[in-house]
């Protein structure tokens, strides 16, 4: 059989089929289960997780497999399932927004995220209340239903609606983002919390958001949505301004123009 060269056209191609069809199979899941009824568990007193949650995630991690059998895996539920030494590692969250489907609040995604050798290579994001599918392939552009989509140009944080996150242990640690929001609360025009992190790349990506910062994200959240929005134009950055890793927890994101300001509405002290 012919060796593909591992980043031809054509496996690239064939990886991003995989995943969105790994990201509808989890959305079908999802919706159904919205319809039909969930059970859901208490990881604590405010992390959940539901069958619906494992259920979207097997049908990813099984779709994959089918195909790569010997890539790696890291997705929220299983954690790192193939320890191998393949060059690609799939990062999956097969419910992004679990407290929003859980409520039968309609904002929740499939995210897939691909890397190769470390590199961000593909991102998958399904939002299937809206049915809006968002890809991103690295030097390949992004696009929201198979249409080109770029960042806002909204020049400053004044006229910027943007979006945040908190984590779950926001009862727990000062570290909690209360004092960054506050602060931007007072500087743009304004801020909201949708509950899920991926949807929020996707939006600053299409530009219905400016900027995005959220701090402990998990791979899982930022690895497609972060392609998708560079993809599309934007900065995704640390809180320092220096490259984002998907591993570091700590992501700040915008179309680009108003991210110097949100850097230093980050920095400052008071
Ligand atoms: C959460 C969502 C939320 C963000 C949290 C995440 P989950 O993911 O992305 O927007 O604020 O930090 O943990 O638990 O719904 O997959
Ligand atoms: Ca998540
Ligand atoms: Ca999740």
């Amino acid at each position: 059989m012919l060796e593909m060269d591992p980043l031809s056209d054509g496996l690239r191609d064939e990886l991003r089929e995989t995943a969105v069809s790994a990201a509808r199979m989890a959305g079908t899941i999802l919706t159904e289960r919205a319809r039909l009824g969930f059970r859901v568990e208490f990881k604590d007193s405010v992390n959940l997780v539901t069958d619906a949650d494992r259920q979207a995630e097997q049908a990813v991690v099984d779709t994959i497999l089918s195909r790569y059998p010997e890539h790696r895996i890291l997705a929220e539920e299983g954690g790192q399932r193939r320890g191998g030494t393949s060059p690609y590692q799939w990062v999956i969250d097969p419910l992004d927004g679990t407290t929003n489907f859980a409520h039968g609040y309609p904002a929740y995604c499939v995210s897939i995220g691909v890397e190769y050798q470390g590199q961000g290579l593909l991102g998958v994001v399904l939002d299937p209340t809206r049915n809006e599918l968002f890809v991103g392939e690295a030097g390949r552009g992004a696009t929201l239903n198979g249409n080109r989509v770029r960042v806002s140009e909204t020049p400053t944080l004044n006229m910027a609606l943007l979006v945040t996150g908190f984590a779950y242990d926001i009862r727990n640690t000062p570290h909690n983002n209360l004092n960054y929001f506050t602060r931007f609360a007072l500087k743009a025009q304004g801020i909201r919390r949708t509950g899920t992190a991926a949807l929020d790349l996707c939006y600053v990506a299409c530009g219905r958001f400016d900027g995005f910062w959220e701090l402990k994200l998990q791979p899982w959240d930022m690895a497609a949505g972060a392609i998708i929005l560079q993809e599309a134009g934007g900065r995704v950055s640390d809180f320092k301004g220096g490259d984002l890793s998907i591993y570091g927890r700590e992501l700040v994101s915008s179309n680009g123009l108003i991210h110097e300001d949100m850097l230093y509405v980050l920095q400052s002290n008071s």
